[in-house]
């Protein structure tokens, strides 16, 4: 929408983060796959990772994020209007894990959806969570990214079980009283490129078997190079277009919130604007790639650490299954 079109403006009012307490570190890998600590630390940048306990769900996480968005803003989960939750680790096929949250949280009478995006999953939703505030539909609008990949890892192909963890992120979107808000965003899919990133069982085109089982379908498989090279050059591009369309260089920015999948992504892009390191949030050291979480969790963990402050330019920017990829930029408010 462009800005003559906005009614209001959506502004980020209250951030949050869940991480599992368990911490799974590249050592523990090794005792599991044919790896090493130093070749996931040069490959990727990851060190660790958290991993929820095996029988507790996506949801566990996103609803104490929202939860913790109610309590930092101090309101009744009545006041929210709609909840949307990023992920493509529901609890479930259906019903959509946003509304589990809802009725955990106790929100009646407050609508909620899920939305499938893969690793740009948060940047989507936060877009797509922002119109109905922009168009003065809704006031408040709760949007979360929440991943649970261990459940979706296959522990015996080193090429992915590395590279991800479980986590979740979120923000309240509010109608903005001033030039806080969303600025500007940009999204795009490719269909085209489904078999370099996808889980091929367990859904309508291969339902659940004890074949499907047996042929491992329903673990993430990716052809890594391919979904490298992709993520570098996009993850660059729409950031570096965002920017430019709106007047701006990464000069103007605070504060880079890249999807964190490998530091290396991250650093190609962070170079292509021309950023230095402490305008880059980097945490993939600590969470490997926790999917639809990342960017929700690295803004939330900037946010607790006073790097953003009224007035700030921040661009988030995720790259993933689908393929998809898009960049969000937001003016940050109080
Ligand atoms: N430990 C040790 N060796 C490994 C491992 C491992 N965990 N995994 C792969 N290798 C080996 C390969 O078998 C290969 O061996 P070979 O040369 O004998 O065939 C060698 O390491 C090099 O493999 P490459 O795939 O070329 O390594 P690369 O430098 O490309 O790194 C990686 C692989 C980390 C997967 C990289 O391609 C990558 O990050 N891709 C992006 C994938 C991704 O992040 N997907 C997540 C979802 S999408 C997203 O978030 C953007």
């Amino acid at each position: 929408m462009t800005e003559e079109g906005k009614k209001f403006r959506a502004a980020i009012t209250a951030t949050a983060h869940f991480l599992p307490d368990k911490v799974i570190t590249n050592a523990d890998l090794e005792r599991l796959v044919d790896t090493s600590d130093g070749w996931i630390r040069s490959r990727t940048g990851i060190s660790e990772r958290r991993f929820l306990p095996e029988d507790e769900p996506t949801s566990t996480m996103a609803i104490a994020v929202a939860q913790e968005l109610l309590a930092r803003r101090e309101i009744d989960p009545d006041d929210i209007d709609l909840i949307i939750v990023a992920t493509i680790t529901p609890d479930m096929i259906f019903p959509a894990t946003a509304c589990l949250v809802q009725h955990a949280i106790g929100a009646s009478g407050v609508w909620a959806y899920d939305l499938s995006a893969a690793c740009s999953g948060f940047v989507f939703a936060v877009a797509t969570g922002a119109q109905f505030i922009e168009s003065g539909a809704h006031r408040r609008v709760m949007v979360i990214g929440a991943d649970k990949m261990s459940s979706i890892l296959d522990f015996e192909d080193r090429t992915t079980c590395v590279l991800f963890g479980d986590g979740a992120g979120g923000v309240l979107l509010e109608r903005g009283e001033d030039e806080a808000g969303l600025i500007d965003f940009e999204l795009y899919a490719d269909g085209a490129a489904v078999e370099c990133l996808h889980i091929k069982g367990g859904g309508s085109l291969y339902p659940p078997s004890h074949e499907t089982v047996d042929q491992r379908m329903h673990y993430i498989r990716q052809e890594g190079r391919t979904v490298f090279r992709f993520a570098v050059e996009k993850m660059a591009e729409v950031s570096a277009s965002l920017l430019e369309r709106n007047g701006l260089t990464g000069a103007d920015l605070k504060l880079f919130v890249p999807h964190q999948a490998n530091k290396r992504i991250i650093d190609a892009a962070a170079q292509r604007m021309d950023l230095p390191p402490e305008k880059v949030m980097m945490n993939i050291d600590r969470y490997a790639n926790t999917t639809a979480a990342t960017i929700p969790i690295a803004l939330a963990e900037a946010a607790d650490q006073g790097r953003l402050e009224r007035g700030d330019l921040v661009l988030m920017t995720g790259v993933g299954g689908g393929l998809t990829w898009g960049s969000t930029l937001f003016r940050w408010g109080d």
